[in-house]
């Protein structure tokens, strides 16, 4: 399936309708699309998921957009890295036939008063701390969706709960679309690759490895018998303390409910947010 890889940056379209003439071409070509939805400030991450989409269909469009929707009013949406030129030479090569970069006018027109909110497994985590985050998401991922019409798209699992909730719209709205949910890229020390990791000071960024420690400490945990959520929280909370981070949440539930799990005797997924300095991270792992 593997198309040629060009190795100059790709250009980036920012017409809806140009996109949409790629599309329907590659459609008539008997393509397979693959959609990765990304906010920009690209990383590993990222181009492990072109690298998935690129392995699995003939046609790959990876799309740039800072959506305001899902900020909150005192988040990071007018700092959030803004880095078009970097990341189209990050995906040269990558495997992306196209990069759809629209402008915010033609993603929201005037008038705009149409949104997805998804319920169920979007209400806690993210949406208790972050209030109307996944109704943008969800709004923009379906708008997405309809531009591109893709066969599958492809989501980071760093984003745990945005996958279940994105995967939860599509079947509530029966789209046609495989969601392919992708692992989580680390650097080398453990810290989950993430756009927002650029904010970090030097010290902030040695501090913010607590939160993957703190995961593999739970998963140490498990592995050594102990089964009492309430113990291994205790022992993530004093991880995360000792590095002086603010915590919004530490939870260990079941993978697809998100119902909080009091004893881990089955596959549980542990879950933290939180704050170093003013930068809020997320992260995850599947223990036990
Ligand atoms: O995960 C992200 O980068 C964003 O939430 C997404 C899916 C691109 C929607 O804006």
């Amino acid at each position: 399936m593997s198309a040629p890889r060009a190795s100059s940056p790709p250009r980036a379209i920012e017409s809806p309708a140009e996109l949409r003439q790629r599309i329907a071409q590659a459609r008539r070509d008997g393509k397979v699309i693959g959609l990765v939805p990304t906010m920009g400030a690209l990383h590993e991450g990222h181009l492990s998921l072109v690298g998935a989409a690129r392995r699995e269909c003939g046609f790959v469009v990876a799309t740039i957009f800072v959506n305001p929707m899902q900020f909150g009013p005192d988040e990071d949406f007018t700092r959030y890295p803004r880095t078009l030129d970097a990341d189209l030479r990050l995906l040269a090569g990558r495997g992306a036939d196209v990069v759809f970069a629209p402008a915010t006018e033609s993603m929201f027109r005037p008038g705009h008063a149409t949104y997805v909110d998804v319920g169920g497994v979007a209400n806690c985590w993210e949406g208790q701390y972050r209030p109307g985050h996944f109704r943008g998401v969800a709004t923009i991922v379906l708008k997405l969706f309809n531009f591109v019409q893709p066969d599958r798209a492809y989501f980071g699992r760093k984003d745990y709960q945005q996958s279940l909730v994105v995967r939860r719209m599509v079947e509530d709205l029966d789209l046609p679309i495989h969601v392919e949910v992708c692992p989580t890229v680390r650097e080398a020390d453990g810290l989950a690759l993430s756009s927002r990791n650029r904010y970090l000071s030097a010290d902030e960024r040695r501090r913010a490895l607590a939160i993957s420690k703190s995961l593999r400490l739970a998963k140490q945990l498990v592995e050594r018998g102990t089964r009492d959520a309430a113990t291994i929280i205790t022992r993530m909370q004093g991880m995360l303390a000792a590095a002086d981070l603010n915590i919004d949440y530490i939870a260990l539930v079941e993978p697809e409910s998100l119902d909080s799990v009091a004893v881990l005797d089955r596959p549980t997924v542990a879950a933290i947010a939180a704050r170093v300095g003013k930068t809020r991270l997320i992260d995850n792992e599947l223990i036990g």
